[in-house]
């Protein structure tokens, strides 16, 4: 298969490496960003809004960051459809009151919501195996993950995690890659089941350098821009060589989502004025029930394996990617460059501290040692 062809190290290494997007691609990306932007409200105007769910009764899902914004919109309308849902929180206090708040809205309403909290800080590799290895400890299966949580820390300087990584790649990307293969097991005992990576369209104007992820080499000079969205497009490339990687059999697809632009604490570390400014444009941005939408979507349509199942067989070089409309979207062109997909495919099983072969163990049920061994409590 065309696709592991892609080459060995050496056979790569030789090849000119690209440093950057051209400026050709960076101007579409940016204006695929503005088009979003723009026309995001008439593009999404075919759908309700909340986003009607089927019952859902006896589907598990683990929603991470489900405490704030677009993520708590999705725990909330699943867990009203009937899930069971995981809140995979940092503030576990909070979303224990936010559980007691949605029971008291509904009260009388029978049956009563079925959602748990756990805690998980993806700005620790250690709190991320905690967290697999204490749900993978209940032999239950898994039907949905949905990595929403996520960081842009608009024009903060460059900060790195405990374990020494750009706070942005580790929050956006390694810890929810780590977590996706971590949790495979309960996946496979809930198949068919659905991996869900809250992505963004900022992803166009993103470039990821497989030798410089953490962006300290001085080839590029640091932002946080530059930081969230190498982190989007980290997320694809690494998706896109699970989906492709997990057999047909094991019935698990991984997709990516756009939620649109969306009014949430995201922009919580904008400068006030702007942050007034976002409040004045409401008319173009989503509020977090709408950018909810493409997620229970992606996580609950009957069409969606199907879809996956055709680009799989097509050999399609990019994972699923739903777009904030709820309709398939075409990734950027640097998301379809498949040799560096696997280049940041085996550069992130290296940084969470996972063995190379480590999907092959989990998906023939063998264990895998993490680099990340939590402490004992
Ligand atoms: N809003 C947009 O316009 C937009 C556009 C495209 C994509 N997205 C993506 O949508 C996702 C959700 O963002 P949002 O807009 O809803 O922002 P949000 O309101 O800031 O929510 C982000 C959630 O992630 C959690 N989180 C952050 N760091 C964490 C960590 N270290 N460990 C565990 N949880 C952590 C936050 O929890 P704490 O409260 O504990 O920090 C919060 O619950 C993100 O992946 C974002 O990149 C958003």
């Amino acid at each position: 298969m065309e696709f592991f062809r892609a080459g060995n190290g050496d056979d790569r290494a030789k090849a000119k490496k690209k440093q950057a997007l051209g400026w050709f691609e960076w101007g579409r990306g940016w204006y695929n960003v503005v088009w979003e932007f723009l026309f995001q409200r008439i593009t999404a105007s075919h759908l309700e809004n909340p986003l009607r769910l089927p019952p859902l009764p006896g589907l598990t899902c683990v929603v991470t960051g489900s405490t704030s914004g677009i993520g708590l919109q999705i725990a909330r309308q699943l867990a009203e459809a009937g899930a069971h849902v995981v809140m995979a929180v940092r503030k576990t206090k909070l979303a224990q009151e936010l559980i007691h708040e949605w029971q008291r809205e509904r009260s009388g309403e029978v049956p009563p919501l079925n959602v748990e909290v756990m805690e998980l800080d993806l700005l620790n590799l250690e709190s991320v195996v905690r967290f697999a290895e204490a749900w993978n400890a209940r032999l239950g299966p898994l039907h949905v993950l949905i990595n929403n949580a996520g960081i842009f820390s608009i024009g903060e300087p460059q900060h790195f995690s405990k374990d020494g990584y750009e706070e942005h790649l580790q929050v956006n990307h390694l810890a929810p890659a780590l977590l996706s293969l971590l949790l495979l097991p309960s996946l496979i005992r809930g198949s068919p089941s659905r991996i869900i990576n809250v992505n963004s369209i900022m992803h166009y104007v993103g470039f990821v350098d497989t030798e410089d992820m953490n962006v300290t080499s001085g080839k590029r000079k640091y932002t946080s821009l530059v930081g969230y969205t190498n982190s989007k497009l980290a997320q694809i490339k690494f998706s896109s060589i699970l989906q492709k990687r997990i057999p047909a059999e094991a019935g698990i697809n991984v997709i990516c989502v756009s939620p649109g632009i969306v009014h949430t604490n995201v922009a919580r570390d904008l400068p006030k004025i702007v942050i007034a400014a976002y409040h004045l444009i409401p008319y173009f941005i989503f509020d977090a029930q709408e950018g909810s939408r493409s997620s229970l979507f992606a996580a609950t349509d009957p069409q969606v394996p199907e879809y996956c199942g055709v680009l799989k067989s097509d050999e399609w070089p990019v994972c699923p990617y739903i777009s904030h409309d709820c309709r398939p979207m075409n990734a950027s062109e640097e998301a379809h460059n498949l040799e560096t997909s696997l280049e940041v495919w085996e550069k992130t099983l290296e940084m969470i501290g996972l063995p190379l072969d480590s999907l092959e163990k989990l998906i023939e049920g063998e264990q895998v040692q993490c680099r990340y061994v939590p402490a004992k409590e």
